[in-house]
This record gives structure tokens, sequence and C-alpha cells, in this order.
């Protein structure tokens, strides 16, 4: 008898997958990859799209109390110095004298044995790493010429509130939204794309009069948890977790983590934080500016407070990923189908003629062109029916459209539901409809 095949673990199938089906790459892969960076592909850009759509839908778009920017990436010290990041956005970082590898002194399960090389108390002293990427603008370096790549979005929003405030003439409780590229120069990046150097983040401040600080806390933390649960996250792979007094960040008075069951345990997805007037007053001292609001009900200025609720898109984009897995046996055969809601499934509806037959070609491409206006919807003839179902159940899109020889007598075409497998004959001119009444 031969050896049993290896058991591939959940993680190792979602990196097999993301690279088999266009979703997550490794970075400069043709170079061997650079680590830590990842490239998202057709089918990955989508669905990360999706998953950033879906959260400026639900807090922007639906509201009339929040409204969007979209600010630099690069940024002049300033902004850092009165954040706090240049003084205190850093891990404890130490070096095994041995090996020479370096490691967070807070994720070291033994700080007496390296877990490189197993060697015995050779670690450095912990020094403060600043996390943050340094380059200069312009042709000279040096002094005067460092600006750095945003660690944070919300820099961005504090930096610009005022001009925002009264620009789009919100008064408090309002929030200014953003979702963009981060950079944090990770000690230890690691588990996919759950913390790389480069990531995308999806934040919210929410400006309040300060004695309504608390109730927002409590009314964001809701709010956030039930974007995940709605999108399809399970009730047992999420929870809400408050943070202990010596895990707060510099600038916060009260956080709770929103934390998803990963392979290898809890893991961060979102972080609220009660932010106080840290920010706007840090800012207002060292740029000078008054940054508060006026409240003509009372005669009064004062600096609001804010609510962050702070999320990472591709880190998200991966917990959506990975509670869509599943597989199940179908006719001695294991089906691979992602269960995507259908809002950030990445093709909503794939076309597939039944052969490559100019004569059912033509046809589907028709039907094509009457659905790609309404959703993303890709169109494949090669390789068998039954492969391209199984393809296209791997990339978790919700319908199937099958256009067969059938179709150029009786103008129906065969709708197949990604879940149930089920299988509809629809009429061409109900096509549109059908597909509606199921799409949300
Ligand atoms: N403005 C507050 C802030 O940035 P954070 O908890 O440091 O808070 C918010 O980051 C979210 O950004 C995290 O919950 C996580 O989802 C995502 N994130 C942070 N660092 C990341 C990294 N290195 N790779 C991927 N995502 C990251």
């Amino acid at each position: 008898m031969g050896k049993p095949e290896p058991v591939e673990s959940l993680m190792e199938k979602i990196v097999n997958l993301s690279k088999r089906r266009g979703l997550i790459f490794q970075s400069a892969d043709i170079y061997g990859g650079f680590r830590s960076t990842y490239d998202y592909g057709p089918v990955g850009s989508l669905l990360l799209r999706n998953v950033k759509e879906a959260w400026w839908k639900s807090m922007v778009q639906l509201r009339h109390d929040v409204v969007g920017i979209d600010a630099s990436i690069l940024s002049p010290p300033a902004v850092w110095e009165a954040s706090g990041h240049l003084e205190n956005f850093s891990d404890p970082l130490v070096d095994c004298k041995e090996c020479k590898e370096r490691f967070r002194e807070d994720q070291l399960e033994d700080i007496g044995t390296c877990p490189a090389c197993q060697a015995k108390d050779s670690f450095t002293e912990a020094r403060a790493f600043n996390l943050m990427f340094k380059t200069h603008a312009g042709p000279v370096e040096g002094a005067g010429h460092d600006v750095y790549l945003r660690p944070e979005t919300a820099q961005g929003m504090f930096t610009n509130f005022k001009l925002v405030q009264e620009t789009s003439r919100k008064k408090p409780p309002f929030g200014i939204a953003q979702v963009g590229k981060s950079f944090r120069n990770e000690i230890t990046p690691g588990n996919f794309v759950f913390r790389t150097r480069e990531f995308e983040q999806m934040e919210m401040e929410y400006f309040v009069p300060p004695d309504e600080a608390n109730q927002w806390f409590e009314y964001w933390c809701d709010e956030r948890m039930n974007w995940y649960l709605d999108l399809g996250i399970p009730s047992d792979k999420i929870r809400l977790r408050p943070h202990e007094g010596d895990e707060l960040s510099h600038y916060s008075s009260g956080t709770s983590d929103i934390e998803f069951l990963f392979p290898w345990g809890w893991g961060e997805l979102e972080g609220i934080a009660n932010r106080g007037d840290y920010d706007l007053k840090q800012h207002a001292k060292h740029s000078g500016e008054k940054l508060t609001y006026f409240d003509p009900e009372i005669g009064e200025h004062y600096v609001p407070h804010v609510i962050e609720p702070a999320a990472g898109a591709t880190r998200s984009m991966m917990a959506f990923l990975l509670a869509a897995y599943d597989e199940e046996t179908v006719n001695d055969d294991l089906r691979t189908v992602l269960r995507f809601d259908h809002r950030i499934a990445p093709y909503k509806v794939a076309v597939l003629p039944l052969s490559k037959k100019e004569t059912l070609t033509s046809p589907a491409q028709e039907i094509f062109d009457l659905i790609k206006t309404r959703w993303m919807t890709d169109y494949d003839e090669t390789q068998n029916i039954g492969k391209r179902y199984r393809r296209q159940d791997e990339l978790g899109t919700p319908y199937c459209v099958t256009v067969d020889f059938d179709t150029l007598d009786d103008k129906a075409v065969t709708v197949r539901d990604r879940d149930t497998m089920d299988q509809d004959r629809v009429n061409i001119d109900q096509l549109i409809n059908y597909l509606s009444d199921r799409l949300s």
C-alpha cells in the first residue's frame, strides 16, 4: 500500500485555490516572490472591490451623516509628529545573536528560546522599532525632505476635519470615511494576507458631542458586527472582544476588537476605538489651526470626540474567503464551492455555451451582452460543461447560464444555482427578471 496523501490544511487549500483560480498571487512571483506583499488577480481584485464597495455602501451611501474622502498616501513628518506615530508607533524588536533572525518580543511564546534555531537566552535587549516606512520627496535626501507612507488612513480624516466639515456642512454627530492603502514595516508579517506590509483599510472617524461618545461607541460596535454577519460570516466565527487596559493604543480610552476565528485562532478584523478628543487636539496644537465645532444651539465651540471603526479590507476579504469555503461529495466527486453572499461574489453570472461551435457561441455572446451591463459576468467556452461548472463553483459564481442546442429552438437557457445545483429552464426574454429576483 502506498503512503496516504498528506491532508491539506484549510489554509493550504485557500492559498492553492487563490493561485489556481486567480484570486491572490505572491507579488513579483516570477522573481521568486517578494515576501509579505501580494497581488490580487482577476478574481481576487473583484472580490476585494466588492468587499470595499459593500463597506462604502453601508458606511457612506446609505447614510446622510457620513461623507467620504480619498486622501494622499505620502505625508510630511508634522502629521506623524502630531498623531503620536513618530514617538509611539513601534513594536519591541529582539535579535537572536546566534541565527540573526528578528522577532517581535511580544509575540514570542518563550522569551528564553529562539523559535528559529532553538538557541537559549540568545536575544538582544528589546528596542522600539518604528513601523512607518520613510522615504524622501524630490531629488534631495536628508533632513527636511523626509516623508512617510501612511500607516493608517485615519489621519487624513483628522487633518481634513475642518475643510470637510465646512464644505459638507455637517454637524456632529457626523463621520468621514475612507478606503485605501496603508503601509507598515511589520517585523513578522505572515499568515497569507492577514498581516502584510502593504494592505488596505476601511476606516471611518465619527465626530460626536463629548457627552454622546459612549453611546455612539456602543452603536458602532453593534453596527459593525452586524455588517459582517449580514454578509455571511457565521455567528460562531465572529466575536466582539473589549481590550484590556494595557492593550489600549496611545490615543484610545476604550477599544473593542471584532475578531474572526481564523484556522490558527481568533484574529482581529476591525478595531472600534473611542479616541476621545486626542487627535483633533494634537493636530490643533501642532498646526495652529482651530479644530473645533461651533454649536449655534449652545453658542459654544467644542472639540468633538471621535469614535473610530477601523477595518482591514484585505484581511476581511480573507475572512470572507475562509468563511465561504466549503467542500461536499457529489456523485463520488469532491465539489469545492465558495458560498459567498451574492453581494461580494466576484462574478454574479457565468455564460457557458455547451459547445464551442459558432451556432452556440454567437447566441451565448448575445446573452453575455444582455447581462454584462447589470452584473459582473464571466464568459467561458473551454472544457466540458461539468468542469466549467466546477470552476465557477470554485469562484463562487451564484448562477451559470448554459446555452445549448435546444436554445436555438425554444429561445430558453438553463440556469444553474451554485448552492443547490438545481437547474431551471428560463426563457431568454425572462432571464433578466429571473436573475434580478435572485441576485441581491
Ligand atoms: N486607525 C486605527 C488603526 O489603524 P489598527 O487596529 O492598527 O487601527 C485597523 O488597524 C485594521 O487594519 C486592523 O483591524 C486590520 O484589519 C487592518 N490591518 C492592520 N495592520 C495590518 C497589516 N499589517 N496587514 C493587513 N491588515 C492590517
